[in-house]
């Protein structure tokens, strides 16, 4: 199973955007919708081992996550517009704030929100490795081997927070690297994609 966590430091978590104009009104949820793209959609087809976790930040008093799993997920199309659609209709469902620690509810097929932010995709990873998408980091062509139970967690446009990233690496998280050139994070998600595909063949 393949895990990719991407952190939106101003996504909003909330339906509350427009679809004409999505960068500029939803805190750049179109880098996180092209993160989504990158991960579970292939050429005529849906990744069916791979999760998806887009941490909303936006709002930090409230932020949420959203769960999208390729093997569950229907009606995913590439272009942005619809990506979004999927997402708001998504995001519209409230979450029960009485229960904070409920973890993720389901809201559509393949698709489930939480109340929360990166603490509670982690808390569902625990045991996973966590590798943490780094321009400074090992080469990912260096590993011998990804771990089978595997996570990725990228930052958005602006990146992680110093603080995040302390966290990931006091929990164990393995800083890589997929080369020298600072990326988009879709087209950091295609490359480990790629890597992924090259030692595991899509089946
Ligand atoms: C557009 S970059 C973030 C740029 C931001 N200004 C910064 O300095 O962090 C988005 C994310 O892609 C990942 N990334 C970008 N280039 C990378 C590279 N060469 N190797 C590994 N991860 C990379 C990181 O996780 C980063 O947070």
């Amino acid at each position: 199973m393949r895990r990719f966590i991407v952190v939106g430091q101003k996504a909003r978590a909330s339906a509350d955007f427009l679809l004409v104009d999505i960068p500029s009104t939803s805190g750049r949820l179109d880098v996180l919708l092209h993160a989504l793209r990158a991960a579970l959609l292939i050429s005529h087809g849906v990744r069916n081992d791979t999760l998806v976790y887009l941490v909303l930040l936006g709002d930090p008093n409230r932020p949420r996550t959203l769960r999208i799993d390729g093997s569950a997920a229907r009606y995913l199309r590439p272009d942005e517009r619809s990506l979004a659609t999927t997402l708001k209709k998504a995001l519209v469902t409230q979450t029960t704030t009485a229960h904070e620690d409920a973890g993720f509810q389901p809201v559509r097929a393949g698709i489930s929100v939480a109340d929360g932010g990166i603490e509670t995709a982690l808390a569902e990873l625990h045991g996973c490795v966590l590798y943490l998408l780094d321009q400074a980091g090992s080469d990912i062509r260096a590993l011998e081997r990804f771990e089978p139970d595997a996570a990725f967690v990228l930052g958005d446009h602006l990146g992680l927070s110093a603080g995040l990233r302390d966290e990931l690496l006091s929990r164990g998280a393995l800083p890589v690297s997929v080369g020298p050139t600072p990326l988009h994070t879709q087209d950091v998600i295609a490359l480990v994609s790629n890597e992924l595909d090259r030692r595991q063949p899509v089946g």
